[in-house]
Parts: C-alpha cells; sequence; structure tokens
C-alpha cells in the first residue's frame, strides 16, 4: 500500500484544508442555521454533538473517503474476524468476542472460542456472589470486605476507572482498592486501611510477570502471611487473573483460584475479560454483564452504521483532520461527572499506547503525525486549572465534553441544584470556546462597566478571545454500567480507526516492553557494590549518586 500521505484523498484534504484553515466557526453557525442537526448523531440516549467542529459537508464527504482509501471497512471486518492483525505479537485482537451477546459463534484459527469465554464469565459470576454474600470466606471465617487488586496498565485502569465510575452501584459492604505502582507507598497505605482477615487480593497479571505487580504480590503475601500464620489462608485471601497459569501455581495460587484470558485479549482491552473481577464483585455480576451489553450495542454499531453516521468513524476523522491537517497534537477529554475522573487517564492507555508509534504496517517510518497526546480532567475542576490555555493559549485542543444529563445523586434545591449548575458549566464552555468574544465585543463590554477609555485600551486585548476551538459533546442519559460500556467502546473503536487511517498496528506496546527490558539491566546494577560504568555517562552518575545516597 502507498503510504496515506500520498492518497487522493489525503491530498484532496490538503486542498481542502488552505480553505478551511482561516474560516471561523461563528461564520459557519451563521451560515448554516441547522448546523447541528446536520452534525450529530443520536444513537438511543446517546447523543453526538459533533457541529462545533471546523468541519463542513466537503470535510466530511472528504474524511470518509480516506477513511475508504485506508481500506477501514475491510480492516474492520478484520478485528471482528479474529485475523491476526497484531501481526508482531502474532495474534488476534478479539476484545469484542467478551463482549459478544449474540449467539454466534466467533472463530480463532478455525475454533469457537465463546465456549470459554462463557466459561471464565460463569467462574466470576459465581465468585462474585460468594464474595458478596459472604459465602466465600476469610481464612478466619470473616467476610471478605476489602479487595486490593493488584496490577498495572490495563490491568488496573479499566478496573479502576470503572470501579469509581460505577460507585452508586457498588456493594456498600465491600471496598475496593487498586494498587499498581511500584513505589511502595502505595500498597504500604492501602495495607494499612485492610485487615488481613477480610482482605482479598486480586492479582491481575496477563503475564504474571509483570515487575511491578509481582513485587506488590509478593509484599501483599508477605504481609498476609505474618498476620495470618498459615500458608494455607493464601487460598482464601488469594485470586490470580492471568494467561500463565504456571506461573500462577509458583506463587502459590491454588488452581481454583485461577480466572484465565486468552493473548487475543490485549492489556489495554481486557477490562471486558476476567481482569474485571474486582468490577463484577464491586457492582454485581448482573451490573458488570450489563456493562459488556453496552460495549456490545456499540460493536454492532460500528460494524454497522455507515461510515458518516458511525460515532467511533466519525470521532476518529475529526481526529485525523486536527492531527494531520490542522497539526494540533494534543486531545483533551473532558467529562462533566465526577465518577468519570479516572476516564482521560484510562484513556491515555488506550490510545497513546496503542496509536504513539512512528513506523507502519509495512515497517516503514511514517511522514505524518500519529496519535494525539491525549489528557484532561473532569470538569469543572479542569475549568479552574488548564482550561486557560484551551481558551487562550497558544495551542489549539480540541476537545470531548462528555457530560450525564441525569446524576445519580439527588442534592441542592429541587434535588438538581449541583446537576444543572454542571450541565450549564459545560455546554457554556463548548460555546465560548467556539464563539470566542471579537475585540469589539469585548470593548463593548468594558464600556458598559464604566471604564476610563485608557483603562479599555489596556484591557481589551486580554479580554478578546479567537475563538474557533473545536470541541465534540457526547451527552448521555445517566452513568450506568451500560452506558459507560458504550462509552469506552466508543473511544476503543475510535483508536482502532485512527490505527487504520494511520497504518499502524495498534495493538503492540514496543516501546513499553523497552522501558521494562532497561529497567532489568539497570536493577542489579544499583544492588552491586561497585562503581557502574557502562551506560551512558548520565545513567552512570545517575546509579552511581543514588547508590551513594541510599
Ligand atoms: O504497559 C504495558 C503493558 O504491557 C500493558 O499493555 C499491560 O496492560 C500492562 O503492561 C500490564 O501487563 P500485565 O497484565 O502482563 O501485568
Amino acid at each position: 500500500m502507498t503510504s496515506i500521505n500520498k492518497s487522493s484523498s489525503w491530498k484532496a484534504l490538503n486542498s481542502h484544508f488552505k480553505k478551511m484553515k482561516s474560516i471561523h466557526m461563528r461564520d459557519l453557525f451563521i451560515k448554516e442555521n441547522n448546523r447541528f442537526n446536520k452534525y450529530h448523531i443520536q444513537y438511543e440516549d446517546f447523543l453526538v454533538d459533533f457541529s462545533k467542529n471546523r468541519i463542513t459537508d466537503e470535510t466530511l464527504n472528504l474524511l470518509t473517503n480516506l477513511a475508504k482509501e485506508a481500506k477501514l471497512e475491510d480492516w474492520r471486518d478484520r478485528l471482528f474476524s479474529g485475523d491476526k492483525i497484531n501481526f508482531t505479537e502474532n495474534r488476534s485482537a478479539l476484545h469484542i468476542a467478551l463482549r459478544n451477546k449474540s449467539q454466534k459463534a466467533i472463530l480463532l484459527d478455525g475454533k469457537d472460542i465463546m465456549p470459554n469465554v462463557k466459561k471464565v464469565l460463569r467462574q466470576m459470576k459465581i465468585f462474585s456472589n460468594d464474595i458478596r454474600s459472604g459465602k466465600f470466606k476469610g481464612y478466619t471465617g470473616k467476610k471478605i470486605k476489602s479487595v486490593i487488586n493488584i496490577g498495572i496498565g490495563g490491568s488496573d485502569l479499566g478496573p479502576a476507572m470503572i470501579c469509581e465510575a460505577l460507585k452508586s452501584y457498588g456493594a456498600k459492604d465491600i471496598t475496593p482498592y487498586f494498587v499498581s505502582n511500584v513505589d511502595g507507598a502505595d500498597i504500604a497505605q492501602t495495607l494499612e486501611l485492610c485487615d488481613p482477615e477480610t482482605t482479598l487480593f486480586i492479582v491481575a497479571s496477563k503475564t504474571f510477570t509483570t515487575q511491578e505487580t509481582m513485587t506488590n504480590a509478593y509484599s501483599a503475601r508477605t504481609w498476609l502471611l505474618k498476620h495470618l500464620k498459615d500458608r494455607q489462608s493464601i487460598k482464601n485471601h488469594f485470586v490470580a487473573i492471568s494467561t500463565n497459569g504456571a506461573a500462577v501455581d509458583k506463587f502459590g495460587i491454588d488452581k481454583e483460584n485461577m480466572f484465565e484470558f486468552w493473548d487475543w485479549v490485549g492489556g489495554r482491552y481486557s477490562l471486558w475479560s476476567a481482569i474485571g473481577l474486582s468490577i463484577s464483585i464491586f457492582i454485581g455480576m448482573d451490573n458488570f454483564e450489563k456493562l459488556l451489553n453496552g460495549a456490545h450495542d456499540i460493536d454492532n454499531h460500528f460494524k454497522d452504521a455507515p461510515l458518516n453516521k458511525n460515532i467511533p468513524v466519525i470521532l476518529a476523522l475529526i481526529g485525523v483532520w486536527y492531527i494531520n491537517f490542522f497539526k494540533f497534537n494534543t486531545h483533551a477529554i473532558l467529562p462533566y461527572d465526577q465518577g468519570l475522573s479516572l476516564f482521560p487517564s484510562y484513556l491515555q492507555q488506550a490510545d497513546m499506547e496503542s496509536n504513539g508509534k512512528f513506523i507502519d504496517r509495512n515497517g516503514n517510518k511514517i511522514k505524518y503525525h500519529s496519535g494525539p497526546i491525549l489528557w484532561g480532567e473532569s470538569g469543572t475542576n479542569g475549568q479552574h486549572a488548564f482550561y486557560q490555555l484551551i481558551h487562550q493559549g497558544t495551542e489549539v485542543v480540541p476537545s470531548d465534553f462528555i457530560m450525564p444529563i441525569h446524576s445519580h445523586y439527588s442534592i441542592g434545591n429541587n434535588g438538581n441544584e449541583h446537576h444543572k449548575i454542571l450541565i450549564a458549566n459545560c455546554i457554556a464552555q463548548t460555546q465560548s470556546l467556539m464563539m470566542g468574544k471579537t475585540n469589539k465585543e469585548a470593548r463593548k463590554e468594558l464600556k458598559n462597566q464604566n471604564l476610563d477609555e485608557n483603562m479599555i485600551k489596556i484591557l481589551t486585548p486580554h479580554k478578546t478571545f479567537e475563538g474557533n476551538r473545536p470541541s465534540t459533546s457526547i451527552l448521555f442519559d445517566k452513568l450506568t454500567p451500560k452506558s459507560l460500556g458504550r462509552l469506552i467502546a466508543i473511544y476503543e473503536h475510535k483508536i482502532f480507526t485512527q490505527g487504520i487511517i494511520w497504518n499502524i498496528n495498534s495493538f503492540d506496546q514496543w516501546g513499553v516492553e523497552y522501558g521494562k527490558q532497561i529497567a532489568k539491566l539497570v536493577l542489579p546494577k544499583l544492588i552491586e557494590p561497585n562503581e557502574t560504568s557502562g551506560f551512558d555517562s548520565s545513567t552512570n552518575n545517575l546509579i552511581n549518586y543514588t547508590k551513594k545516597n541510599i
């Protein structure tokens, strides 16, 4: 395949960009008073308003052509049919099978994988019910009250984000904790909050070799045995989720307490697998199933909706438009829901580990930008932190505003005062970012404040906003397991779509593996007594300085 930036649709987009770069969205809204009608997609309770973007019909047509030229539809079929599209690891990327609620078989190497998926779901259901009901007890016969998930990356971020998001569905007598950092503070501070007799550890690791996770798991085991003084207690307090049965066995976790998953589940797509056990324990298996249902709905939508009515595809294409043509290299995720406070960091892994790549599928260095720097924070907190830059900075930051219409919490006047204020802020931000405030408007406003002419002159440029700052609003009824499943799957498929357009493998992560490899070289150097040489002078000196002062 020739490089996508040499394709006819890319070239057409380049010429179109020359026209579009100076057009203000204000003018587009004046010209097309039905702009919202044209540029939104309603999918059941999900409303995606992408009208506040620097696009026209022509832009969308050209972007859709680009997706076609990149053979998005073929690749989408290959994803769903279990082709080994993660070719650098010779693996399929079949997370869609984990939430396949149809009765259809999904074949991998000619064998239906659904029976195994369902078997593990049943195992999760029994175990989650037993923990919640108190049937499964700690070693001394007490009910489990604390569930500590020990994992990192995909074995942590998804479950942690979801347990936070769906707190209002959580069991009141179970507290989920997430320990990921190898910094001892993480596990030590968590253990301080827990009683060994009522604590369950979930060691969540696809490989069961990850340094951070295994170090934390061994420290947890030491802590447990110090208090319960019997190796038999491990059976009542440790479960493992992994693809590596031998390593789980070596750690001392009973086969019965192991939940399997498979190499065709990428780490950052694993929350739908047994890696979601902390979720199913906390919110119950029925709710976990609803999360899967939500994702399955979006799998169908992504598969079946025409490209120009397809939510993940539209989000992806608008992203490509900004990254590759406007050269806006960052993207903000701004959820107006406290429950989604971890959503930006969850998405950082999903997006940046997937599309942070400069080598294409043919092994060539790409000559265009790929994955954006993703960042964000829940609203309204972000407004009082970094929104200044989004409004008036020299960087333009396309932003996603994510907002449920109803809150789980009835508080304030009429029971919805807080939520109304939250919504007002969210909508107001998208409006002001798009419209801006002209010099003339700023001047008029200052004049109305009866300021003297000199002051007006000084203040006017500071109170002027260029506007034309793009945003997409994603609204849905309420943050429920189902809507959260949908939201996550929308982004997963958006990321996939962008990876296809950029012709990169979104399912490996060799950069992360490289970091792990070097850490393994540095650690023994920190331990050995003699002076370290052999690295560059900075690294040698950092190691030696640390050794001297440790
Ligand atoms: O961050 C790199 C990574 O390989 C992720 O893809 C994965 O989610 C994480 O490490 C943890 O890996 P494991 O589940 O094998 O411990």
